[in-house]
C-alpha cells in the first residue's frame, strides 16, 4: 500500500515536472510570436510539431539559387509523410483565412518559384529522411518479369543523383536526364526535364508512367494516361500549380557501363547546328546525347573536360574568331562490345564539319557521364563561384530562327557586351518527343532548341545582367521570334496567358478544378487570387 502511494507520488511528481517543462517551453514559443499570417488553429493539428517558425527557422527557405530575389514564409513544414503535407493543405483549404503553401524541392529555382510568402513552405527532402539518414524505401525499383514494364518509384522530394545510384545497383537507370543531378523529382517534372537525352527520349515527363499528387484541396490522388489523366497531364510541366508530387513512376532501361563523351570545336555557327541537327535525326547509330555550347574567347574551356593543353588550343581559336561552338556527344556502350563504339564513332565523324584537329574525346563510367557537372560544382564552390546571384535566361527557340538569334543575341548583345562568366549551352529538341497535352509550352516547329545563357553574376553587377536578358526578350519580341521561356518567369496574368497561348483555357480549369483557392506555388506568380 505504502509502496502504490509512493508510486503515485513520484508520478504525480513527474507529472508537475513535464507540465513545468512545457510551459517554459511555451513561453519560450511565446518569445518567437505565432506568425499573425497564419490560423492559431494549426497548432492543434498532429502536425503542429513539424511545424517551425521564426527568422531562423525561415531563413533558409526564404532565398533559392538564383539569389536574386528574398521572401520569408511565416512557416516551414517539415513533414514525415506525405499525409502531414495532406493535413496541411487541407487545414488551409477549409480554413476561413487561407494561407498559400509551396513544395521547395532543392530550392534550386532562380526567381523564388519555391517561394511561399507569409504562408508555409514544405520542406520536402524531409519526406525522405533529409539528406543525412535516407529512407531507401522512397525508390524502389520492383522486378515486374510478367509484363516487361521496367520502371522506378520514386519520391517526388528525391534528388536524381540517389535515383540513379539506386537504380544504378538493379542494373537500370532512368533514360531522360537534366545535366545537374543534385534536383527532385518532383521539381524537374514540374518543368520539363532536359538535357542531351530529350531528342531521342523526349523531356522527363515524357517518361513518366505515374504520379502521386496532393491537390490544392488537400487530395491524395493517384493519376496516369488512363487513371485521372487530366491531372496527370496537367501536373506534369504544371509548374507546381496543380498539385504537389510525391511519388513518380519513371521508365527506366538496363544502365550502359560505358560511354565515349566527345566535343567537337566549330568557328561557323551553320555547320555547328547543321551537325548538331544531322546527329539529332540520325537513331541506332547516332549519339545517345547531343548538346552543344557557345564559348566566348574569355571564358574559352574553362571546364574539367578539356586538358589544360587543349585548353589553351581552343582559347588561341577562340581568340581569333571572338566566338566558337562545340558540339558535345556522347555514345553509350557495353565493355563487352568496346571495339564497336571506335568504329561507330569513326563513321559519325566522317558526317561531321568541325574544325580539322579540333574533336576531342573521353571514356568515362555512365555515373561519371551523367553527374559530370557535379564535378565543376566541386571545382567552383572553394572559389566561391557556386553560391553567387544566377541571372539565367532558358527560351525555347525555333529552329527557323537560330540564324536571327546568332546574329542578335550571340554575337550581338552577348559578344558585344563582352559577357563574363557564362555557360551558354544550345541544344536540339526534337518536338514529336514532348506530348502536346502536357502544361510544358514550347514553339510549334518540329525541332527546335533549348537555350541557356547560364551566368554567375556579383551581388554588385546581376542586375545588369538582368537587364541584358531583359535586352534578349526584348529583341526576340521585336524580331518576332516565336520563343517559350523554360522555367519561365512572368509577373502578370497577361503575360502568363500569351506564355500558355492555346493551353491557357485548359490551365486556368484545371487550376479551378485541383486549386481553386490557388494555394499552390505562389512564387510562380500565374494565379494570385481565388478561382
Ligand atoms: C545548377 C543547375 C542546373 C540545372 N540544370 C538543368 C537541366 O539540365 N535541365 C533542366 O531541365 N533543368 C535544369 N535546372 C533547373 C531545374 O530543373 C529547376 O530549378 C527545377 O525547379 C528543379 O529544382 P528543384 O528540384 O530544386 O525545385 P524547386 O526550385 O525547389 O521547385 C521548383 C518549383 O516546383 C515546385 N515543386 C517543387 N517540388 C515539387 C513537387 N514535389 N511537386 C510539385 N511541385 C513541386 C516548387 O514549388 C517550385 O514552384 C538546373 C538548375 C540548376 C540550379
Ligand atoms: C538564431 O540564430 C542565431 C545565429 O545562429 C543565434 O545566435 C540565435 O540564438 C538564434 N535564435 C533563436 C531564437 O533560435
Ligand atoms: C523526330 O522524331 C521523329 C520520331 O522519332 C522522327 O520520325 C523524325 O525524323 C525526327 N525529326 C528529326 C528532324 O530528326
Ligand atoms: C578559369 O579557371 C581558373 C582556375 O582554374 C580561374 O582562375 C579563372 O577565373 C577561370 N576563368 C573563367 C573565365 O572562368
Amino acid at each position: 500500500m505504502a509502496l502504490r502511494r509512493l508510486g503515485l507520488m513520484s508520478s504525480t511528481f513527474l507529472v508537475m515536472a513535464l507540465s513545468f517543462v512545457i510551459s517554459f517551453l511555451s513561453l519560450l514559443g511565446q518569445l518567437r510570436p505565432w506568425p499573425a499570417t497564419l490560423p492559431q488553429g494549426l497548432l492543434s493539428l498532429d502536425i503542429a510539431d513539424e511545424l517551425h517558425y521564426g527568422p531562423n527557422a525561415t531563413a533558409r527557405f526564404s532565398i533559392d539559387y538564383g539569389r536574386l530575389t528574398e521572401a520569408a514564409p511565416a512557416a516551414v513544414l517539415y513533414p514525415s509523410s506525405p499525409d502531414d503535407i495532406a493535413s496541411l493543405v487541407r487545414f488551409s483549404y477549409a480554413s476561413p483565412r487561407p494561407f498559400v503553401i509551396a513544395a521547395r524541392g532543392h530550392g534550386h529555382s532562380i526567381r523564388g518559384q519555391a517561394f511561399a510568402p507569409g504562408g508555409v513552405v514544405v520542406d520536402m527532402a524531409s519526406l525522405g529522411g533529409g539528406r543525412r539518414a535516407r529512407r531507401r524505401d522512397r525508390i524502389k525499383v520492383p522486378l515486374d518479369d510478367v509484363h516487361r514494364l521496367l520502371y522506378v518509384d520514386a519520391g517526388g522530394e528525391q534528388l536524381w543523383i540517389d535515383v540513379l545510384r539506386e537504380t544504378l545497383e538493379h542494373g537500370v537507370a532512368p533514360r531522360s536526364w537534366t545535366d545537374y543531378l543534385y534536383l527532385t523529382v518532383g521539381g524537374t517534372l514540374s518543368n520539363a526535364g532536359i538535357s542531351g537525352q530529350a531528342f531521342r527520349h523526349g523531356p522527363q515527363i515524357s517518361n513518366v508512367h505515374e504520379l502521386d499528387v496532393i491537390t490544392g484541396k488537400g487530395d491524395m490522388v493517384t493519376s496516369s494516361r488512363d487513371v485521372n489523366s487530366d491531372l496527370f497531364y496537367g501536373v506534369l510541366g504544371g509548374l507546381g500549380q496543380l498539385g504537389i508530387i510525391t511519388r513518380a513512376r519513371i521508365a527506366v532501361e538496363p544502365a550502359p557501363q560505358r560511354v565515349r563523351w566527345v566535343r567537337f570545336i566549330y568557328t561557323d555557327f551553320g555547320s555547328f547546328i547543321n551537325d548538331q541537327e544531322l546527329l539529332i535525326s540520325i537513331s541506332e547509330e547516332g549519339f545517345d546525347y547531343v548538346e552543344g555550347q557557345l564559348l566566348m574567347k574569355n571564358g574559352a574551356a574553362n571546364s574539367s573536360f578539356f586538358s589544360e593543353r587543349d585548353s589553351e588550343k581552343i582559347k588561341v581559336l577562340a581568340a581569333e574568331f571572338g566566338v566558337i561552338y562545340f558540339l558535345e556527344g556522347a555514345i553509350y556502350y557495353e565493355l563487352a562490345t568496346a571495339s564497336l563504339v571506335d568504329q561507330k564513332l569513326k563513321l559519325l565523324l566522317k558526317k561531321l564539319s568541325f574544325v580539322p584537329g579540333f574533336a576531342f574525346t573521353k571514356d568515362v563510367s555512365y555515373l561519371r557521364f551523367l553527374d559530370r557537372v557535379h564535378h565543376d560544382e566541386i571545382k567552383l564552390r572553394p572559389m566561391g563561384l557556386w553560391d553567387v546571384p544566377h541571372p539565367w535566361l532558358n527560351l525555347f527557340v525555333p529552329k527557323s530562327r537560330m540564324r536571327d538569334f546568332e546574329t542578335g543575341i550571340f554575337r550581338g548583345i552577348l559578344i558585344e557586351n563582352n559577357t563574363p562568366m557564362a555557360t551558354v549551352l544550345i541544344s536540339p529538341m526534337n518536338r514529336s518527343k514532348w506530348d502536346e497535352k502536357m502544361s510544358v509550352t514550347i514553339p510549334d516547329e518540329d525541332i527546335f532548341y533549348a537555350i541557356g545563357i547560364l551566368r554567375s553574376a556579383t551581388m554588385d553587377d546581376w542586375k545588369h545582367l538582368d537587364d541584358q536578358n531583359d535586352e534578349i526578350l526584348r529583341f526576340c519580341n521585336q524580331a518576332g521570334i516565336e520563343f517559350k521561356q523554360y522555367l519561365p518567369h512572368y509577373t502578370t496574368q497577361a503575360d502568363w496567358k500569351k506564355h500558355f497561348g492555346l493551353k491557357w483555357d485548359t490551365f486556368v480549369q484545371l487550376k479551378r478544378r485541383y486549386d481553386p483557392k490557388a494555394l499552390l506555388s505562389p512564387g510562380q506568380q500565374i494565379f494570385t487570387t481565388s478561382l
